[in-house]
């Protein structure tokens, strides 16, 4: 039998209880308050963090809300998948992340309760080094975002040169970053925002940005390889038209569109949707693109963990520019 290294606790680092935001059950922004709630024990392979930032996304509103991954939490809810902070235990003494050490990545949410939180036990699989160039605010702004961008852009799409893109909603958190890593791999990128977000976008390397409040896409957009949509309704459903013969459209927000498939395959074209899938490796390859300044998270809002609900009520309202982000502790 092998002996297992002991794991490498920092004594005493972790109270038995620890403040959160939290909502008692599903309902409106304003059942996020602030609680105190059990701290999590780290068992197995997991990594237990003290939490500097939290970023906020859309699917921590809809769970709260009842809707998103609803189905899977348990309440009292404490939301969030995505963390940065800093290491107080690691599995064993030769894990290479060990306390002390400065990490982002995304929670087990909702099967254990979420960043919004002083701490976190996540999977060792779901935990990188926070790149040093980023703050803790900027690097809690990342994960489930960048990730999904990854996912649909590169391990989807497959990016590639003179590749026609449409990335629908390019100056939210997932947008941004996507508009970002189309342009690093050469595809030829058009987004679509509001008016006061064309200037950023063509600046983060969008060759073309259409006013979706001024005009419809289709009038300037058509015959492309690949559209991406993180706008969801009726924008993903339009969007068949656009693409070429053969090409795919790719949607984020978990769609009500039973017929998706048979409805793309009608227009000569390919759907599917997308669930983004917590990896340290690719976190690591997207930490060495912010390193090295190809790709900018932005960070649109920093509040405090007691002012989960308004960070949840400026999601909801749907015009964040890049991420809303919530300061947890000191550094
Ligand atoms: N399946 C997955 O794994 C996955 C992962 C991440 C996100 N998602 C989903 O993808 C969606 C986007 O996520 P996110 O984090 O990027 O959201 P977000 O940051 O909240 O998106 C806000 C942005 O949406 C833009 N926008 C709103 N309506 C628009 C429209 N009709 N056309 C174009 N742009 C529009 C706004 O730009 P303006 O201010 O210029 O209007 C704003 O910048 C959400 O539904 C989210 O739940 C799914």
């Amino acid at each position: 039998m092998t002996n297992i290294p002991a794991a490498a606790p920092v004594a005493g680092a972790v109270p038995l209880t620890m403040r959160a935001a939290a909502a008692a059950s599903p309902g409106p922004a304003g059942q996020l308050v602030d609680a105190t709630v059990p701290s999590p024990v780290r068992v197995g392979s997991e990594v237990l963090v003290r939490v500097v930032a939290a970023g906020v996304n859309p699917v921590d509103a809809k769970t709260r809300a009842g809707r998103g991954v609803a189905a899977a939490a348990s309440w009292p809810l404490v939301p969030g998948y995505d963390f940065s902070g800093v290491v107080v235990e690691s599995p064993y003494a030769a894990f290479p992340l060990q306390p002390g050490d400065e990490v982002y990545g995304m929670t087990a949410f909702p099967r254990t309760s979420g960043s919004y939180a002083e701490y976190v036990s996540v999977p060792a699989l779901n935990v990188a080094p926070k790149p040093r160039v980023l703050s803790h605010l900027e690097a809690a702004a990342v994960p489930l975002a960048a990730l999904t961008a990854w996912g649909a852009v590169v391990d989807l799409a497959k990016a590639h040169e003179g590749q026609r893109m449409l990335i629908h909603a390019g100056a939210g958190g997932v947008g941004h970053l996507a508009v970002q890593f189309a342009a690093y791999f050469g595809a030829r990128v058009t987004s679509t925002a509001s008016g006061p977000n064309i200037t950023w976008l063509r600046e983060l390397g969008a060759s073309a940005v259409i006013d979706y409040t001024a005009q419809r896409f289709e009038q300037t957009a058509s015959d492309l390889d690949v559209v991406i949509d993180a706008v969801g309704g009726d924008t993903a459903r339009r969007s068949l038209g656009v693409l070429r013969p053969g090409g795919q459209l790719i949607t984020l927000p978990s769609a009500d569109w039973p017929t998706m498939a048979a409805d793309a395959a009608a227009a000569g074209v390919r759907a599917t949707g997308f669930w983004v899938t917590p990896d340290a490796t690719t976190l690591a390859v997207i930490g060495r693109l912010l390193t090295s300044g190809d790709v900018r998270i932005r960070v649109d809002t920093v509040l405090s963990l007691d002012e989960a609900a308004a960070a949840h009520r400026l999601v909801e309202d749907g015009h964040v520019r890049g991420k809303v982000v919530l300061k947890v502790s000191d550094y």
